[in-house]
């Protein structure tokens, strides 16, 4: 594997073939497999999960891990093209990014959408970029729209708790938040579900449509999964029957990159927080799903991350033993 930047690159097969090595991993430990390999990680966003988990991840199979980020004691990054550095920055992602490369065996690399054009973040230019630069196998860590390594632990999390794949029924609700944030995760969420074969649900309020091109996409995986798609304003029609609900906030498209735009169409929003009625026409045990950090009283209530529904923690282990199964094929091959 050279490349792990999109779970719609792999069949469900081949997730199916990644998770099985992933539980093998877990179960029975290999700690001298990956010995004197090397895995940079370049971190131009901030994290908690995937910063630890990829390190503990190359830890546990015997090799070594690497951080660099600009809260470090690092120069001023640029990453713009064509303009004169006389400012804070000296020194250009160009030639960081692949100086960094070239330290390791496998790179990751995370930066969150610049969130001015939404064009270019659905395209993913910048990660595309990035992808230029480095000759190395590489790892999106989260990208403008994608977040690969937090799909395969979901999936993975959700094979655990039994919830099925073929009329599994998923809602991805949108959730306020004080803050216009990325595209990435409810991105990557909805193909991961679609893909899995699911019913999916998109539920959002009215100016919180995802993209057509994240739609279509996913639908498309729904079809050959033989799940389907669509979308919903009614939080009750929405959770009938549900097995889980996965929450998460994301930014306007009518107003990306126009902060006071947003700011104002989620104002009065703050309902959106997901609490136990939400879960009156869901089954009685449907899920609570999130990838982490989540704003407590703003996103979900106290109840349900404390209570019996919340599988966050498990999500979060499981970006560490679904990682150690990405790095071992990338480094190893077998
Ligand atoms: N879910 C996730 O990617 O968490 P971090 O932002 O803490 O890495």
């Amino acid at each position: 594997m050279k490349l792990f930047n999109d779970l719609a690159d792999f069949s469900v097969a081949e997730i199916d073939d990644l998770l099985t090595l992933a539980r093998r991993l877990d179960e029975h430990p290999e700690p001298r497999a990956l010995a004197g390999r090397v895995l940079a990680l370049l971190f131009l966003s901030p994290s908690l999960r995937t910063l630890s988990s990829f390190q503990a991840a190359m830890i546990r199979l015997g090799g070594g891990a690497f951080v660099i980020s600009p809260d470090m004691s690092i120069h001023g990054l640029e990453s713009r093209y064509g303009i004169v550095m006389d400012g804070v920055a000296a020194e250009h992602i160009r030639e960081a990014v692949p100086v960094i490369a070239s330290y390791g065996d496998a790179i990751g690399i995370r930066a969150f959408a610049e969130r001015t054009d939404l064009e270019r973040d659905l395209a993913d230019t910048q990660f595309a970029e990035f992808r230029t630069l480095v000759d190395k196998p590489l790892i999106n860590m989260e990208s403008a729209i994608n977040h690969p390594c937090q799909a395969l632990a979901d999936w993975k999390t959700m094979d655990e708790l039994g919830v099925p794949r073929q009329g599994g029924k998923f809602v991805l609700s949108w959730a306020y938040h004080p803050r216009a944030l990325p595209l990435a995760v409810p991105t990557a969420a909805v193909h991961m579900a679609c893909h899995r074969g699911m019913d999916v649900t998109v539920l959002r309020p009215e100016g919180f449509a995802l993209p057509d091109s994240i739609m279509s996409k996913a639908r498309k995986a729904a079809e050959s999964s033989g799940g389907s798609l669509r979308e919903s304003t009614d939080r009750r029609e929405a959770m009938e029957g549900a097995h889980v609900i996965y929450a998460k906030s994301w930014s306007s498209t009518q107003h990306y990159g126009d902060r006071l735009g947003d700011e104002k169409a989620r104002r009065e929003l703050t309902d959106w927080c997901v609490d136990e009625p939400w879960f009156e026409p869901a089954r009685e045990d449907c899920r609570f799903m999130h990838c982490l950090p989540v704003r407590r009283g703003v996103v979900v209530a106290d109840r349900i991350l404390d209570g019996p529904r919340s599988v966050v923690i498990q999500e979060a282990r499981n970006r560490m033993v679904a990682q150690m199964a990405v790095v071992y094929r990338m480094l190893r091959g077998d």
